[in-house]
């Protein structure tokens, strides 16, 4: 499998109307917003070099970054690009690497995502996506 940089850093947010200011305070500057009514969030893309940070918003209080902000803010995942995510799901699944999606799913912008357990890196969420 071939990982090619890190993509993304999401960040677990209560909402991005005061999560934005907030990170444009720091210097960042939003460059797009994606709705993804299937994980239930909105997200906003502030780049950083080539890399960016994804702000996460919940939209419905049953959702994942919901749950989770009910715990902590803050860091919730890192994200690799990957040349071809079905071959890296296909070589971590046959090294044995736990994985919370098999399949890849739809992610913010329309492509296609999948995550690690956070078990297989050090209690790190790591999501790979395919551009
Ligand atoms: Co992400």
């Amino acid at each position: 499998m071939k990982i090619l940089k890190i993509d993304h850093v999401g960040i677990a947010v209560p909402n991005l109307t005061e999560g934005v200011p907030a990170w444009e305070a720091l210097g960042f500057s939003v460059k797009d917003r994606h709705d993804v009514p299937t994980e239930k969030v909105r997200t906003a893309f502030l780049p950083v070099g080539d890399a960016q940070f994804e702000l996460l918003e919940p939209t419905d209080p049953d959702s994942v970054i919901a749950r989770f902000l009910e715990k902590r803010s803050g860091l919730h995942h890192v994200c690799v690009l990957v040349e071809d995510i079905d071959q890296a799901l296909r070589e971590l699944k046959g090294r044995g690497v736990r994985l919370l999606d098999e399949t890849p799913r739809v992610g913010a912008g329309g492509c296609r995502v999948a995550f690690v357990h956070p078990k297989a890196a050090g209690g790190v969420l790591l999501e790979l996506k395919q551009a």
